[in-house]
């Protein structure tokens, strides 16, 4: 028997670290789960006006979004913790050092293997956050998390966020074959 709830909830969540310079040329970032691909080529993130992140990307309308991983677990909820507001030097505090990105005028994040390169679209204004639409230009990954030219997530390790547990969880093995697995029932 189903139990049922009033409040709902959408899994899996990603944890995403958006790196933004602001209009001094400093780099801040922040961590972001309500984030998602919403076409080909398209990203949209749900962020609190109040935010450094969201102030800077208002200026500068160029930003990268990393894929947080396991190895840098603390480091990426660290900067989901504080604002670049109240900790100028929040990268450094918790040992994230940048390198501007060649295709947009944005901080990459060294530590972390993979980053999309954004430009944004459109800025909305609705029910009290502000999405940003953002064309993906590019993307950035080290040569270590490659197999055979391509990104290979079982290298990167991404993690995802717990909305419920609240807390961070590695994504795991591959279970089956898309478009593929479903061929049993053709
Ligand atoms: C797991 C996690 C997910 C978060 N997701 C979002 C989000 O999607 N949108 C948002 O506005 N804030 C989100 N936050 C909060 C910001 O990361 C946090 O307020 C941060 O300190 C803002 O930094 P800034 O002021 O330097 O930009 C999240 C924080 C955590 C720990």
């Amino acid at each position: 028997m189903k139990q049922s709830f009033d409040k709902g909830f959408v899994t899996p969540l990603p944890v995403f670290i958006i790196a933004v310079y602001d209009e001094n040329g400093n780099a801040n970032a922040m961590n972001a789960a309500w984030v998602g691909q919403v076409g080909g080529n398209l990203i949209s993130l749900s962020l609190s006006p109040s935010h450094k992140t969201t102030a800077n990307i208002r200026v500068n309308k160029e930003f990268t979004v990393s894929f947080a991983t396991k190895e840098y677990v603390e480091a990426c909820d660290y900067v989901g913790m504080v604002s670049g507001s109240k900790v100028p030097d929040k990268l450094e505090k918790c040992g994230f050092t940048v390198t501007k990105s060649d295709k947009v005028n944005a901080p990459v994040i060294d530590q972390l293997p993979v980053a999309i390169e954004c430009k944004v679209a459109e800025i909305q204004e609705e029910f009290g956050e502000t999405r940003i639409i953002a064309e993906i230009v590019g993307l950035k990954a080290d040569d270590s998390v490659l197999t055979d030219g391509k990104v290979d997530l079982s290298k990167v390790r991404p993690i995802m966020f717990d909305s419920v547990a609240r807390c961070y969880r590695e994504i795991g093995e591959i279970v089956g074959g898309a478009w593929s697995a479903g061929k049993k029932f053709m």
